[in-house]
């Protein structure tokens, strides 16, 4: 495994690249739309582009100028505005938020005095900075609000304003649709990482029985099936609170989804289409991912069931970075980092499969588990508690792997992303699994 540790100027590369690269992103997501677009509230579930710009550039000021280099605040007037905790999502439009083109000046003079900062950094010697972790966790910050911000002009009503080439085409998948994971202790989560986030750390080991895993993402035509059948209308395939909550909402199939006659089409970052069969479900909230897998005969992977699948190699009784090995991801391997604005086929990037022959763990789709988002044994919250300990808790399910719109840099197999059961504006999906008898 390589380790950035060992080479100062490797980490420090590592660290601009990451950075410019989210920056680009940040920059397109806020420029392909107009001033009115960027301060208007798409959904009540959002905050207005403008905040997330100003947000991103007021982190990087807090923990990369005042706590790395110990400078004195920029505009402390403003650290209110953008703090999360203080505001939720709905209230943000009627904060005094910075208009474009001020957020755009104080993101990019942020922006120029943290790479002064790290152009002097050293990388060992204090745990914050240690091989290059703070640019590292500001890098991956930006690039998850990149995703929020993506998820913004998804709802955004209007012309569209994105565009990208559709991943290639592939052969219809025709692999077996499950494989096997042998049962017995794996390393789940990481302490070797340098860039790892404190939700995936401590590395330990876990106790996991056989249990067979969809070789692929659930698709649109599976799920469609489920539709089909009457699977909404059915509470057997419900939990109690599912139920509850399809009932009130009137949900009848993923968000973006309308019927007409009798195809489905849904709408993706301002077009209409047909809703393509081979491509994984999108869209879909926790209870509807776990209906669905009641009623194939089958249920959600746990949380370690699905790192198992995604890092063990059975041969060396070791955990991966990814499943396909140790490399960083490359275009041949998932499909990340808002290269596509859509998943990729079932059965595309062989290259990217665990050594099992699961495929498009990374990427694509974030994927519903089983489990409740837990502390690892020995978690120590940091740098803040703010990022994953105050969500701990029954309230939130786990969701692996990463989607199209995730950079790399926050997108490994131990990465994990959590939020609550009913949420589906987010690119998420899923796969199903189940125990095998006398395991
Ligand atoms: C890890 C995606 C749940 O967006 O709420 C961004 C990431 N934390 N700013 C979120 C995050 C602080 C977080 N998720
Ligand atoms: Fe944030």
């Amino acid at each position: 495994m390589t380790d950035p540790a060992l080479d100062a100027g490797t980490t420090r590369e590592r660290a601009v690249a990451s950075l410019v690269t989210a920056r680009d992103r940040t920059t397109l997501l806020t420029s392909c739309v107009d001033g009115p677009d960027l301060t208007a509230q798409h959904s009540p579930l959002m905050s207005p582009l403008v905040w997330d710009l100003a947000h991103i550039g007021n982190q990087e000021e807090q923990w990369l100028l005042r706590a790395v280099a110990g400078q004195e605040a920029l505009r402390p007037e403003i650290d209110s505005i953008y703090d999360a905790f203080e505001h939720p999502r709905a209230e943000r439009p009627r904060l005094p938020l910075l208009p474009p083109e001020e957020a755009r000046r104080y993101a990019a003079e942020v922006r120029a005095r943290a790479l002064d900062v790290l152009d002097g950094a050293a990388f060992t010697g204090r745990r914050l900075t240690e091989a290059g972790f703070a640019f590292g966790m500001i890098a991956q910050h930006e690039q998850q609000h990149d995703e929020t911000m993506l998820i913004t002009h998804q709802l955004r009503r209007g012309p569209q304003a994105l565009t990208a080439p559709d991943p290639e085409p592939v052969p219809l998948f025709t692999g077996p649709s499950e494989v096997l994971v042998p049962g017995g202790p794996f390393t789940m989560g990481t302490s070797a990482e340098p860039w790892a986030l404190d939700n995936e750390r401590p590395a330990h080991r876990r106790e996991v029985a056989a249990f067979r895993i969809d070789t692929t993402p659930v698709t649109n035509g599976a799920y469609q099936a489920f539709i089909e059948d009457g699977g909404y209308d059915d509470p057997r395939w419900w939990t109690a609170e599912g139920w509850a909550h399809v009932r009130r909402t009137g949900l009848t199939a993923p968000l973006f989804w309308q019927r007409d006659g009798r195809q489905w089409l849904r709408r993706r970052f301002g077009v209409t289409e047909v809703v393509p069969p081979d491509e994984p479900v999108l869209h879909v909230c926790w209870y509807e991912a776990d209906a669905y897998a009641r009623w194939a005969g089958r249920r959600l992977p746990t949380e370690a069931e699905w790192e198992k699948a995604a890092r063990h190699d059975p041969a060396g009784d070791r955990s991966t970075r990814y499943p396909w090995g140790d490399a960083e991801p490359g275009p041949e391997h998932a499909n990340l980092g808002q290269r596509h604005l859509r998943p990729a086929p079932a059965g595309s990037y062989p290259a990217g499969a665990s050594p099992l022959g699961v495929h498009q763990l990374i990427g694509d789709v974030w994927e519903w588990t089983a489990s409740d988002f837990l502390p690892y044994p020995g978690f120590r919250a940091f740098p803040y508690r703010e990022y994953s300990e105050v969500f701990f808790g029954p309230e939130h399910k786990v969701l692996r792997g990463g989607s199209f719109a995730v950079d790399p840099v926050a997108c490994r197999g131990t990465f994990r992303n959590w939020d609550l059961p009913v949420r589906r504006q987010i690119f998420s999906g899923f796969r199903t699994a189940r125990s095998v008898e006398g395991a």
